[in-house]
């Protein structure tokens, strides 16, 4: 089972995320555009499919794993800068992560604890940062096909699927780093749920996302549709089975937005 974490705690120490029981590689999450065709692959054949195991061959082929090259979007900002004026009152991390059946190269694994929450310790470890998990009121499934079947009727019903515990109090807070699986190429709908739920007019928001082959698909556009009045950076996107091994990308990532010092 997933372990649960806090809402609102204050990251005290490391916390060491462990790789996934088969291991997970060493790769780096890199940019999978190829020149001419569009960033993110079909949504329909992802949901035909329910898996990504044709697209997975056809996209990661021509994906280049160039180092340093961790984030991508589909609407470029200026590079954040490499020195940023400390974040007003404290940092807000929040994510949503489904431990379970998942895709695992071209195959299926059963995760003890989801990817992109992999991704969140690594940040909480290393900088100090106010932590809430985002839990659906009715939990996903374990199944991944039950996963990806509800998360369709979600997104044709434009669902916002209820979160389990209050929202956090972001008044006084500056600076959110949010978290989330790619679904269907854009955020699971409880992340609309999340940011909708919530006053971010004028307070900045670093996305990050872990995913099987789509980079951040929509995840990043669909939040600055979603946020006007809210400044949305590139953010990151590491692959999921790379989650595990991410912590120099993650760090790079952090340093990068003035937020990771030492
Ligand atoms: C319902 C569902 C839909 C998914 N859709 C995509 C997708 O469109 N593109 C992609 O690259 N990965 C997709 N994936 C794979 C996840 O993004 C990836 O495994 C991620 O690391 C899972 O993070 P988590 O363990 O924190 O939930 C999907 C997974 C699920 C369960």
């Amino acid at each position: 089972m997933p372990h649960r974490t806090m809402l609102i705690a204050t990251a005290e120490g490391p916390s060491h995320p462990q790789p996934g029981p088969t291991g997970r590689g060493g790769r780096t999450a890199a940019c999978c555009r190829v020149p001419g065709t569009p960033m993110v692959m079909d949504r329909r054949h992802f949901i035909r499919t329910g898996l990504l195991v044709s697209a997975s061959v056809a996209t990661l082929a021509a994906c280049a794993s160039t180092p340093g090259e961790e984030t991508m979007t589909e609407d470029p900002t200026p590079p954040e800068p490499s020195t940023a004026a400390a974040p007003e009152g404290r940092v807000l991390l929040a994510y949503f992560s489904r431990a379970g059946e998942n895709y695992y190269r071209g195959g299926r694994i059963d995760l003890d604890v989801g990817n992109t929450q992999v991704v969140a310790d690594i940040i909480a470890a290393a900088i100090d940062v106010d932590v809430y998990r985002i839990e659906a009121a009715d939990p996903y499934p374990q199944s991944y096909d039950l996963t990806v079947q509800r998360n369709v009727r979600e997104e044709q019903d434009d669902a916002r699927p209820g979160i389990a515990d209050p929202l956090p109090d972001v008044a006084g807070r500056h600076t959110i780093l949010l978290g989330c699986p790619v679904w269907n190429v854009q955020a699971p709908m409880i992340m609309r749920t999340f940011v909708e739920g919530l006053d971010l007019t004028g307070k900045t928001l670093h996305p990050f996302v872990t995913y099987a082959v789509s980079g951040m698909g929509r995840v990043r556009s669909d939040y600055v549709d979603l946020l006007p009045d809210t400044t949305v950076t590139q953010g990151l996107a590491v692959q999921g089975e790379d989650a595990g091994q991410s912590g120099g990308d993650v760090t790079a990532w952090l340093r990068r937005l003035g937020l990771f010092t030492s």
